[in-house]
This record gives structure tokens, sequence and C-alpha cells, in this order.
């Protein structure tokens, strides 16, 4: 489709979007880090160029191409990408937390490469807990500009529930308006071209989205969001 063929919905609109997966180093070359290709969110990027939107992508850790017209930030950590965040958050209509944000990173960063020391174990990697960024959108926005704030999660079904169980849990918890849930049972969704998802609203209503591609996705979740702008 070309992008002139999409409705131009978004016009006017300002949108800041993360991607990726964050990294919390550990020693100069080591770090924890996740899965996340970052494509979603650039999916979701280029989409909302091409609706019209005035776009932001935070992106931690991609290899991925610029989308046309989106203004790309790239940053390392958890910390960064919540400064990141912070920074262009004012003046936004919608924010749409793509990102896989480690939830912990190590209590120490060793300024040397740890060594490894025959017949030793290793010393166990002390962790402390991330600050929870889209928690902390939503506690903050009562201000003036008051943007629709788009949550992600992954979920897989286990004993204590199903993924939509979880993902509805977790809506009601983090108390945002919109949470894309992608199941993610071995193989599914990370690094790969397609992917699915339900779309729990605030409001109660559920959109799934059958197997399809990430911008075909991201066109549902666009469709999701423009009726909840003022
Ligand atoms: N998120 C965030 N900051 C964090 C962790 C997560 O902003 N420190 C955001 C993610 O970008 C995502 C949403 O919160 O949009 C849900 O992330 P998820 O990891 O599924 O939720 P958690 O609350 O971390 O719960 P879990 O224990 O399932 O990891
Ligand atoms: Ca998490």
């Amino acid at each position: 489709q070309r992008p002139d063929a999409l409705p131009q919905d978004l016009a006017g609109r300002r949108v800041l979007i993360t991607a990726g997966g964050t990294r919390e180093p550990l020693d100069p070359v080591r770090y924890l880090g996740n899965r996340s290709s970052g494509k979603q969110g650039f999916a979701l990027a280029l989409v909302a160029a091409a609706r019209g939107a005035a776009v932001t992508l935070v992106a931690a850790n991609t290899s991925l191409p610029t989308p046309p017209a989106v203004d790309v930030v790239p940053v390392g950590d958890a910390r960064e990408l919540q400064a990141a965040v912070q920074f262009h958050l004012p003046g936004s209509d919608v924010v749409v937390m793509a990102a896989a944000v480690a939830d912990f990173r190590p209590v120490d960063v060793r300024g040397d490469k740890i060594k490894k020391t025959p017949g030793t174990t290793p010393d166990p990697i002390a962790l402390t807990t991330n600050p929870d960024i889209l928690a902390g959108l939503v506690r903050d926005r009562a201000g003036a500009r008051n943007p629709v704030i788009v949550g992600f999660a992954a979920e897989t079904g286990d004993a204590d529930g199903t993924v939509l169980e979880h993902g509805r849990a977790k809506l009601a918890r983090k108390g945002c308006d919109l949470l894309v849930v992608n199941p993610v049972d071995a193989g599914r969704a990370f690094g790969t071209e397609d992917n699915e998802a339900v779309l729990l609203g605030a409001d109660g209503s559920a959109v799934e989205v059958a197997l399809t591609g990430k911008h075909a996705l991201a066109a549902r979740i666009w469709d999701a969001v423009t009726p909840l702008l003022p």
C-alpha cells in the first residue's frame, strides 16, 4: 500500500514510541539483555508516520533501518530509556511502550572485565529493580496534556492463568489505556516477521488480531488508538 493511500488520521499528532530491548551493563563487555528485535516498535513508527503523525522512536539496541520521516533516539539501558522518554514526552498525544525494558539490573557495574579464575566459582550477580517507565507515565499523567498510553505484554499461559487472564490482570495493574498482549510460547513473536495479539482496552474491549505481519498489526493498533484521541 502506498503511504499516501493510508488514512491521515494521525495528522497533527505527536507520538512517542519505544522499541527494542534494554541492555543492563555488567562490566565493559557484558550485559543482561533480552530477545526483543524492535521490529514491532519500528513497524508502529513507520505506520504512524505514514498516517501523518510526527514520530519520535526511542530505540534500545536495535539494528533496523530508520523508517522514513521518523526521529530515532538510540538508548542502551533502562534508565537511559526512561530519561529519553521523559525528555520527549511533553507535547506527545500518544506514548507506546513497545520496548522490552529489563526488570532488573546488576547492582554494581564493574569498571574492569570480570575475569575467570581457574578452580573458583564465580560470584553471584546481585540485581536491583529498574524503574517501571510505563507505571511512571500513568502515575504522572494528570497534567495539562493527557497522552493516550499503550503498553505491551508478552505473556505465556501457566498454572496461574491463560495468556488473556494474565493480560487482563496486567492492564488493570498498569492502568494504561490499551494493552497489546502477545502470546510468546516457544518461538513466537521475538525476532519473527509475524505477530499475533489481543488488544485489550481499559473499557473492557478485546480485539483479536490473528497471526499477521508486524506492519499489519501496527495498523490495527493505531486503529484502536485513534478513537481514544480527544
Ligand atoms: N515496562 C516499563 N518499565 C519496566 C518494565 C516494563 O515501562 N521496567 C513496560 C513495557 O514496555 C511494557 C509493559 O511495561 O509496555 C509491560 O511489560 P511487562 O514486562 O510485560 O510487565 P511487568 O510489569 O514488568 O511484569 P512481568 O513480571 O510480567 O515482567
Ligand atoms: Ca517485565
